[in-house]
C-alpha cells in the first residue's frame, strides 16, 4: 500500500505586482530584485480575497485532476501561516467551501515546510486507513508583508497549490518523507506580534510587528546548508543517486538559493523546477504550485522520480522522495 499523488491544482490571484510597481513603493529597483533573488513578479490577493478562497480554487482543480467529488475525502489538510482566521482552522472553511461533508479539517503550521510536512501526515493517515485526503498550501503573503520593508517586501506573492493523496497498490507513490526543525533559529524569520506573546494592540501595528521579520542573509546561508542535507538524507534512503532523479520541485524562496544547491549536489537546472520569477516566495503554496506547473506541463509524469525540498521558518527543513 502506497500513498500516490493521484491530482493536483493551483490558483493565483489575478492581480499581478511587478518589480516595476515595487520601484514606485520602495527604494529598490527591477535589476536588484532580479539578480539578488530571480523573481519578476508575484500574484496577489484582492481586497477580500483570503487563504480559504485561493484554497478553494486549488482544491476543487485537484479534486477535478483526481477524478473525485469532495464527499470523497477522509480529510482536508491546509498547511498556512497566513489562515483567515486564528480560529476556525482555514481547513474547515474550505471543507464547507467544497461540500466535503464526510471529511475532517485542520490546519498544519510549518511555514515554507507546511505542504511537505502536510503531505507526510497524509502518507500516514492513508497507511493507517484513510483513503482520500486533500493537501492544500495556501497563503496570503501580502497580509502580514511589511510594504514599506525593502528587504522582504519584494520577496513574497499569494497563491495556492493543492494535491489529493489516495491509497493504492503497487510502486508509484510517497517513497518517503524527511522532516527536520530547530527552533534555536526561531529569531531568523518571526511574525512577532498578534499572537499570545504579544497580542495585538497599537503598539503592534505601529511597529508593523503584526508583519514578516527577517534576517536575510543567516536565513540564506541556512537554507543552502539544509536543503543540501535533507537531499543527501533523501536520496540514501533511498538508495538512489542525484541522477536517478526526473525532476527536483524546491521551495522557490530565491534562484541564487536554489543554484547554490544545484551545484553542491551536482544536478542540472533542467531537472529543476523553477518558477519563482513569477510568483515569488508563496511560503507553503509554493512547492505544490510548482507541483502542478511541472504536471500540466508536462515535466512530470507517470514513473517519474522526483523530490521535493523545503526550508522555512521555524527553523524547519523537509522533502519528499515520490515516484510519481
Ligand atoms: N532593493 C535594493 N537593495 C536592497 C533590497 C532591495 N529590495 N533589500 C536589501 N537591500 C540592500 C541591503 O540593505 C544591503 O545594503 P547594505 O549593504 O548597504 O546594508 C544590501 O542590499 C545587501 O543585503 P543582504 O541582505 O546582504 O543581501 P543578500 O544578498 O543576502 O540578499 C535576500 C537578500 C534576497 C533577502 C537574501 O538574503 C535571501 O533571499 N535570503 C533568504 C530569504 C528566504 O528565503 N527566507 C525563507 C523563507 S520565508 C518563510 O519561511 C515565510
Amino acid at each position: 500500500m502506497k500513498a500516490r499523488i493521484t491530482g493536483t491544482g493551483s490558483y493565483a490571484p489575478t492581480r499581478v505586482l511587478t518589480n516595476a510597481d515595487l520601484e514606485r513603493m520602495v527604494a529598490t529597483s527591477d535589476e536588484w530584485i532580479r539578480e539578488r533573488t530571480g523573481i519578476r513578479e508575484r500574484h496577489i490577493a484582492g481586497a477580500g480575497e483570503a487563504c480559504s478562497d485561493l484554497a478553494v480554487q486549488a482544491g476543487t482543480r485537484a479534486l477535478a485532476a483526481a477524478g473525485l467529488a469532495a464527499t470523497d475525502l477522509d480529510i482536508i489538510l491546509v498547511a498556512t501561516c497566513t489562515g483567515d482566521y486564528p480560529l476556525p482552522a482555514t481547513a474547515c472553511l474550505v471543507q464547507h467551501q467544497l461540500g466535503a461533508t464526510k471529511a475532517a479539517a485542520c490546519d498544519l503550521s510549518a511555514a515554507c515546510c507546511g505542504f511537505v510536512y502536510a503531505l507526510s501526515v497524509a502518507d500516514a493517515y492513508v497507511k493507517t486507513g484513510m483513503r482520500h485526503v486533500l493537501v492544500i498550501g495556501s497563503e496570503v503573503m501580502s497580509a502580514i508583508t511589511d510594504w514599506t520593508d525593502r528587504n522582504t517586501c519584494v520577496l513574497f506573492g499569494d497563491g495556492a497549490g493543492a494535491a489529493v493523496i489516495s491509497a493504492s497498490e503497487g510502486e508509484q507513490g510517497i517513497l518517503s518523507t524527511h522532516l527536520r526543525s530547530d527552533g534555536n533559529l526561531c529569531g531568523l524569520i518571526a511574525v512577532p506580534g498578534g499572537g499570545s506573546r504579544t497580542p495585538p494592540s497599537e503598539k503592534v501595528i505601529a511597529e508593523r510587528m503584526h508583519c514578516i521579520k527577517m534576517k536575510g542573509h543567516e536565513t540564506f546561508k541556512v537554507a543552502v546548508r539544509t536543503l543540501e542535507e535533507i537531499a543527501r538524507e533523501t536520496l540514501a534512503a533511498n538508495h538512489l543517486r542525484v541522477e536517478d532523479l526526473d525532476l527536483y520541485v524546491p521551495h522557490q524562496a530565491n534562484v541564487r538559493i536554489l543554484k547554490a544547491v544545484m551545484e553542491r549536489l551536482g544536478l542540472p537546472i533542467e531537472k529543476v523546477m523553477l518558477n519563482l520569477d513569477r510568483y515569488g516566495n508563496t511560503s507553503a503554496a509554493s512547492i505544490p504550485m510548482a507541483l502542478d506547473e511541472a504536471v500540466r506541463a508536462g515535466r512530470i509524469k507517470d514513473g517519474s522520480l522526483v523530490m521535493l525540498g523545503a526550508f522555512g521558518a521555524g527553523l524547519t527543513w523537509a522533502s519528499a522522495m515520490i515516484r510519481w
